[in-house]
């Protein structure tokens, strides 16, 4: 007999189904629960609630687990480059050479942006947050490329895929360009994916370009660890905006916003900002703990803790290693790293944050490799939508094909019952 569980509500007992997920999760199936029993469930944050079956990524918290479509991040982030990854997530295998080649020049030729897109960059302040400049040129791409999407259409959704992974690098290169005063360029499309961002961003207009490879496979590294994880905040929203049918352009760009935030992707920016600004403040990492543990004190440490991870981040171990070497290859001293380093053997050995299973996640170093590569801080977000977006693709990809239903959460209200209108001079 399948397994079910049971409630027991109002004198009657009503059988749910358990879903058994690949590696031995398992979910109740409450399709049927309002209509049978009248009742829904109320999860703030959604912290138990499952809201899609998904074969791409698997996470576990509690063990540090990470994979993209069974295989290990760590053996992704060591052998693989960013577009093998971006393909393995959106077509659920690793790509054979000529698959992989096919991919990266289809992605070429789609590699162009309409000139007047450039007025609308043009026109933003060169102060604006690029997370926001983003967001909006990539909603503005749905305007110069308007064909809607059959997603039945193997074809069309191919096409749609190709030309987001061509255009989103412009842009944020644009978006960077245009915030250190440079000229917009494009690539060579000679290069790869990543040496190509790495070239559009870094060359210099009085200069030839010379590639770094130490820059190139940090870059790519960043981008692969930041390429899916599960249902995040921004990959949910992502998946929310398609559930209506808005097109890839704008439900990206839902994504974008929604990583933007400090409790999320933004966290990269606020991590170095806030070791800066103990660095400022004479480099008392323990004021900063304390501060950290005052329930009356808003400030939060910064890179530390995740909703899914309680034991360590897998991410953030590959990460530190990664900002060692190449700080090291560079020849970059950061006094920012030693004092990232404290804090966290502090963190480490603090009841508070051992109690509280808080661990560094991905964002308490990777600031400190981009700001090594030359990247401003406001960029780092940009960065990571950067990687993020081959995971976007694929589980609206995902959604779309499984013809998922709109989302649509419901409620519990708790506000005033039925009252009449009071005329504003009665009030
Ligand atoms: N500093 C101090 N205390 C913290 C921190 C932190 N960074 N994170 C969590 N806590 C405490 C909370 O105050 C709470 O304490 P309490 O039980 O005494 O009330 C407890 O730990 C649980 O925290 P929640 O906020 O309930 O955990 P939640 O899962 O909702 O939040 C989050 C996770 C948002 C990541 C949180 O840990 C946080 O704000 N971290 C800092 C921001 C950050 O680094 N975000 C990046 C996440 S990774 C990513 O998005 C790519």
């Amino acid at each position: 007999m399948s397994k079910q569980a049971s409630i027991h509500y109002n004198g009657s007992t009503f059988d749910l189904p358990i879903i058994d997920g690949s590696e031995g999760e398992c979910a109740i199936d409450i399709k049927s629960l309002r209509s049978t029993t009248q009742l829904i469930t109320l999860d703030p944050g959604f912290k138990n609630t499952g809201s899609c079956e998904s074969s791409i990524t698997f996470l576990d918290g509690e063990k540090g687990v990470l994979r993209y479509r069974g295989y290990p991040i760590e053996e992704l982030a060591e052998k693989a480059n960013f577009l093998e990854v971006a393909y393995l997530l959106i077509f659920g295998e690793l790509p054979t050479q000529e698959q992989h080649d096919v991919f990266l020049t289809d992605i070429k030729e789609e590699s162009y942006i309409d000139e007047d897109l450039k007025k609308i960059l043009e026109s933003f302040p060169k102060s604006a947050h690029p997370m926001g400049v983003l967001s909006s040129l990539t909603s503005a791409l749905t305007a110069f490329n308007p064909a809607s999407v059959d997603v039945d259409s193997n074809e069309q959704m191919y096409n749609a895929i190709v030309r987001i992974m061509a255009k989103l690098p412009i842009l944020v290169s644009w978006v960077f360009l245009k915030r250190m005063g440079l000229p917009l360029k494009y690539g060579d499309y000679s290069l790869g994916y990543v040496e190509n961002i790495a070239r559009m961003m870094f060359r210099k207009p009085n200069k030839e370009y010379v590639p770094n490879p130490i820059i190139d496979d940090a870059l790519t590294k960043l981008l692969i660890l930041h390429a899916d994880h599960e249902q995040n905040c921004s990959t949910s929203t992502v998946r929310i905006v398609g559930s209506s049918h808005a097109g890839l352009f704008a439900s990206v760009s839902a994504g974008i916003s929604a990583l933007w935030g400090p409790l999320h992707g933004g966290a990269n920016q606020a991590v170095v900002e806030m070791l800066e600004a103990i660095k400022q403040d004479g480099g008392d990492t323990k004021k900063y703990l304390d501060k950290a543990k005052d329930k009356s004190d808003p400030f939060r440490l910064m890179g530390f803790g995740h909703r899914v991870y309680k034991n360590f981040d897998p991410r953030a171990k590959i990460i530190k290693k990664t900002a060692d070497e190449v700080l090291g290859d560079l020849g970059v001293v950061d006094p920012v790293l030693d004092i990232a380093k404290s804090l966290e053997q502090e963190a480490l050995n603090d009841s508070y944050f051992v109690d509280r299973k808080l661990y560094p996640n991905v964002d308490f170093y990777s600031g400190i490799i981009y700001r090594a590569m030359g990247i401003p801080t406001e960029m780092f977000t940009v960065m990571f939508a950067l990687g993020r977006l081959p995971g976007w693709i694929a589980q609206w990809r995902e959604m779309r094909t499984r013809k998922e239903p709109i989302g649509r959460p419901r409620q519990i209200y708790v506000g005033h019952n039925k009252r009449s209108f009071v005329p504003m001079d009665k009030r």
